[in-house]
């Protein structure tokens, strides 16, 4: 049996209140809440063997930790860790994907609604006393009716909205670097070419080079006069400054987002743009997909330290065979 109140874990900044009790009752849990581990003793620094984190791994961390074994994300999303130099020396890297996919196709239904209904200023309009005073709010310039929908990132997630929206009614079409042969929805190579035959842009896609800045100035021309773009990707996977344009100017209709570059920083331009519906990321932030969440973080943790075969590794490890440790 695996002692596992011998093995420090660290937690740099934050993570879920239910999920750092559950580890600290489990293993021997060390904080960084700066996350600068050069702020670690050096006898700490040296005996950590895995972290639980939701803010990000950088190299210099990984290099500064020589026992380091395991890196284990709060998220599906690891765009913030530096796997591939945790793969090059040799440190695991797991994330939690599928219990957060309902949850998240969940807000990503709301937030297109409230964006294509302008329902979080209506609200805004009865609290301030204005229907009373003024009448009823106006009737909001877009519908959900008729509208055809494309998917940036049909994977899991993007799976989960597509799946809402064909019960709303509306066609489905999506963009992923690969074809998929097992969807009925119309494939675009290009995410132009997606735009250009859809009104309503949905982002459901990993951040990272691959897909920095994707949704640019370009694309959102391509979307036209009575686009919608909801984004619960990534903050880096839209071109700001260009979509501050096309939302001033009316190139787009209106944009939801969940997710910013520079989070919890959102840009001034976005906040005082009223065709913007701004949520501060949160299409997971149920206690329980958290708690689901996090539950996977200390499985995962525990599977590897008892030499079992790890849960949900990301395909970067997966790949390089970093699915369970070697025991001593
Ligand atoms: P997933 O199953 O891996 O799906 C990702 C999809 O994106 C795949 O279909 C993939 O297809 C496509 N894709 C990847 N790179 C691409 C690129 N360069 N261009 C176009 N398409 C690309 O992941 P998931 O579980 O659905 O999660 C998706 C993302 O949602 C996460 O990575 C995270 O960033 C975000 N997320 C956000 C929240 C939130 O709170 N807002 C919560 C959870 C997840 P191909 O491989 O064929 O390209
Ligand atoms: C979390 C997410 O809020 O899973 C993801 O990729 O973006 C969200 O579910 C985030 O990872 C918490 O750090």
């Amino acid at each position: 049996m695996t002692d596992f109140k011998t093995i420090a874990i660290l937690v740099p900044g934050r993570l879920n209140p239910d999920t750092l009790t559950e580890l600290e009752a489990t293993f021997d849990v060390v904080r960084s809440p700066a996350r600068n581990v050069s702020d670690l003793s050096a006898r700490d620094r040296a005996r950590i063997r895995g972290i639980a984190e939701m803010g990000g791994v950088t190299a210099d961390m990984i290099d500064a930790l020589e026992k380091l074994e395991i890196i284990a994300n709060f998220g599906v999303g690891y765009d913030v860790v530096d796997t591939a130099h945790a793969t090059e020396k040799g440190v695991a890297v797991t994330h939690t994907p599928d219990v957060l996919t309902e949850e998240v196709a969940d807000t990503a239904v709301g937030l297109l609604l409230n964006t294509v209904r302008e329902l979080p200023r209506a609200e805004r309009y009865l609290r301030e006393g204005r229907w009373a005073g003024e009448g009823p709010y106006p009737l909001s310039g877009a519908t959900l009716r008729g509208r055809s929908v494309g998917i940036m990132g049909l994977g899991r997630i993007g799976l989960a909205i597509a799946r809402r929206l064909e019960a709303f009614g509306l066609t489905i079409a999506y963009h992923n670097r690969s074809r998929r042969d097992d969807v009925p929805y119309a494939y675009h190579e290009t995410l132009t070419g997606l735009a250009a035959t859809v009104d309503t842009l949905i982002i459901a896609a990993p951040g990272g080079a691959g897909t920095e800045k994707a949704v640019n100035a370009e694309v959102l021309s391509a979307l036209g006069r009575t686009g919608i773009l909801v984004n619960i990707g990534r903050g880096s996977i839209v071109d700001t400054e260009a979509l501050a344009d096309a939302l001033e100017s009316g190139t787009i209709q209106a944009a939801g987002l969940d997710v910013f570059p520079n989070e919890p920083q959102v840009p001034e331009r976005l906040l005082g743009l009223p065709n913007a519906v701004l949520l501060p990321h949160v299409a997971s932030a149920s206690r329980h997909t958290r708690k689901a969440m996090g539950d996977l973080v200390i499985a995962n943790l525990k599977r590897w330290f008892s030499g079992e075969p790890l849960e949900t590794p990301v395909p970067e490890s997966r790949k390089a065979g970093l699915v369970r440790r070697r025991q001593d």
